[in-house]
């Protein structure tokens, strides 16, 4: 047994992130963060800390680590099959929700988790969302998320939108969109614990981007791009006959969202 402000001293003395250490330590105990900080001096068992702070040292992410993830104010079941949905794929949602028209009909391509379907379900009743991708382990860990938000969502296995008969009202996507060369550049965090289909489509980063465009039809496209993607995106969907109505900026300031259909309107 030993003190909890002692196991703390040393997992931060080891370079694990302070906060990591007290949510890790939180865990453990089945307590919370809070309860951590106020009780330095109850001794624990030392034994389960050490094995998820050995984890974390080793480049895993928190977020697999404790097996969840907070997105646009719900929980989501993650694991090494999916990615960890990032706090800028909110405005990806919150851009849906505002120009979704009533009742459209909605597909997510590149579900993952299914945190963009099923919080978009959630916000807005009315639509009606089928989410695909193409990684079997990831719609496993998406249909749990569903159940677990009571959410209808379907999801579906597909190359885009290839195994989909039906025409939609809306794309939304947050694709694998970094070039093949930038992957080895990534955080360990990153290039080495989240699924590769999930970080890039190929050379360029755009491909699926460029695939979802070409068979958007008369769909809104709503997508999220990588940083610096803006210029070309706008290009690529220029070339297919697609007006862009808006690019938003995240929290950052960097251009995430673009906005894109055949209609000139932009809805
Ligand atoms: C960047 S992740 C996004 C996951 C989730 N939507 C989110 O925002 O957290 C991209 C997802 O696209 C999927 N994917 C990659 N290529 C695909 C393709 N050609 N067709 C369908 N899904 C694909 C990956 O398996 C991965 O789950």
């Amino acid at each position: 047994m030993e003190r909890i402000d002692a196991i703390r001293a040393r997992l931060r003395a080891r370079g694990v992130d302070p906060r990591d250490v007290d949510v890790l330590v939180a865990d453990a105990t089945g307590t919370t963060r809070a309860w951590v900080l106020a009780h330095g001096e109850t001794s624990i068992d030392a034994a389960e800390v050490e094995a998820l702070a050995a984890r974390r040292l080793s480049g895993e992410p928190l977020q697999y680590i404790r097996g969840r993830c907070d997105f646009f104010g719900r929980e989501y079941l993650v694991d090494d099959r999916v990615l960890i949905p990032r706090p800028e794929t909110e405005l990806l949602v919150e851009t849906a929700i505002l120009r979704a028209p009533r009742r459209a009909r909605v597909v997510d391509v590149g579900a993952g988790s299914g945190c963009v379907a099923i919080a978009l379900e959630r916000a807005r009743t009315d639509l009606l969302v089928v989410g695909v991708d193409l990684s079997v382990a990831a719609l496993a860990v998406a249909r749990r998320n569903a159940r677990a938000h009571h959410s209808p969502v379907r999801f579906v296995g597909s190359d885009v939108l290839d195994a989909l008969r039906a025409p939609f009202d809306v794309i939304v996507s947050n694709p694998p969109y970094i070039a093949g060369a930038d992957v080895a550049g990534l955080q360990v965090e990153v290039r080495d614990h989240e699924p590769r289909v999930a970080l890039t489509p190929g050379p360029s980063g755009t491909e699926v981007i460029e695939r979802i465009f070409d068979a958007a039809g008369r769909a809104l496209v709503i997508t999220e791009i990588a940083f610096g993607q803006a210029d070309a995106v706008r290009e690529l969907a220029h070339a297919r006959g697609l007006a862009v109505h808006e690019i938003r900026n995240d929290l950052a300031g960097i251009p995430r969202i673009v906005v894109a259909s055949r209609h000139h309107a932009g809805k």
